[in-house]
């Protein structure tokens, strides 16, 4: 075994991360466990894990739930399609392979929303396969080890991260290794002021012993992400609120939203044009309700949320009357859901 794993699996027995998906004898918990943990903080996830596993325990659950009843489990996760590639690689992991999960990488990775990375975790964690994988930790983590100058996210970068993460790895191990990586990188190997005075690997670290882990790993230069200016339109009759069903595809997929459209100059004054265009719908825009901001990964929003009385309500398949009282049980974004939550106030 390297002395690089040797010295991270004994660090690992002692400050490794209770986790509750961690020495689950259920492989499906491990694949629900590294869904949500794409992309998303560990403390974030615990609650929505054991939440989802009180609700849907294995796999058949799951496959047989509504698509709704998902997603409204999801919510506050972001990255919505997830959660429906999670309900679709259900049904496929029930039709196809008898309720059980693939036990190899090329099968696992024929599932929605399984990549090599997520593979690699569900191949070692679960079925104690030598399988390396890579998340935002370990790719920090062995840019610094290796003093990888390569900027994340290139070809190069990536051939040479996943060599070395397979060279290093111990065999009948790699289960506890990937997430000694992972949890290294979270406690010690942080991205900003790592603590190199603590870390078990300090003196086997490229980076360190040059001085330039905080320049480690190398990133691409940053796109600037673009702001748009929404309106959206709370219409309300008889105690109900008109919602709109998303596309089943892309950004929010399937989730439900107050109408709503981009706007340029004054909100008030492009809103209804914006739900005319998008909804065929028309209304009579009352007063102001509130400012809602948020950042998606790709742009930010600034939404502003109207009161509006309907003026003609289009037979459009996305759209339905919700009462007030029922809004909880729609999956929606944050954005809705602030906006909905401020409705029971005022
Ligand atoms: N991030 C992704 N998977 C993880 C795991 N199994 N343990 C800790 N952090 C993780």
């Amino acid at each position: 075994m390297s002395e690089l794993a040797r010295r991270l699996l004994a660090w690992y027995r002692q400050n490794g991360r209770t986790l509750p998906w961690r020495g689950h004898p259920d492989p499906y918990a491990v694949w629900v466990s590294e869904i949500m943990l794409q992309q998303t903080r560990v403390e974030t996830v615990i609650p929505y894990f054991e939440r989802w596993m009180m609700r849907f325990p294995d796999v058949a659950d799951l496959a047989a739930a509504a698509e709704q009843d998902v997603l409204n489990l999801w919510e506050g996760l972001g990255y919505y399609s997830r959660a429906r590639n999670l309900h679709r690689a259900a049904q496929i992991v029930v039709e196809k392979y008898g309720c059980e999960l693939p036990r190899d990488v090329k099968s696992l990775r024929g599932l929605p929303g399984i990549g090599r990375y997520t593979a690699g975790a569900i191949a070692s964690m679960a079925f104690g396969l030598d399988e390396p994988t890579l998340d935002g930790n370990i790719r920090r983590v062995f840019a610094r080890l290796f003093d990888v100058r390569e900027a994340l996210g290139t070809t190069a970068a990536e051939r040479t991260l996943w060599d070395l993460a397979a060279e290093n790895l111990p065999i009948g191990q790699a289960g506890d290794y990937n997430q000694a990586l992972m949890d290294l990188g979270a406690a010690v190997c942080t991205s900003r002021n790592p603590d190199c005075g603590h870390c078990p690997l300090n003196d086997l670290c490229q980076a360190y012993a040059l001085g330039v882990q905080e320049a480690r790993p190398v990133r691409k230069a940053k796109r600037t992400v673009p702001h748009y200016v929404q309106a959206a339109a709370v219409v309300r009759r008889d105690g109900r609120v008109l919602l709109a069903r998303r596309p089943s595809k892309g950004l929010l997929g399937g989730m439900w939203e107050f109408p709503n459209g981009r706007v340029d100059g004054d909100p008030a004054q492009g809103l209804g044009q914006a739900l005319e265009t998008g909804y065929g719908l028309r209304v009579r825009v009352m007063g102001p309700l509130g400012i809602v901001r948020h950042a998606y990964t790709h742009f930010r929003v600034t939404v502003h949320a109207f009161r509006c009385e309907p003026v003609r309500i289009s037979k459009n398949g996305s759209l339905r009357w919700v009462g007030i009282d029922a809004l909880e049980d729609y999956p929606m974004g944050k954005v809705d859901r602030q906006i909905a939550r401020g409705l029971h106030d005022g």
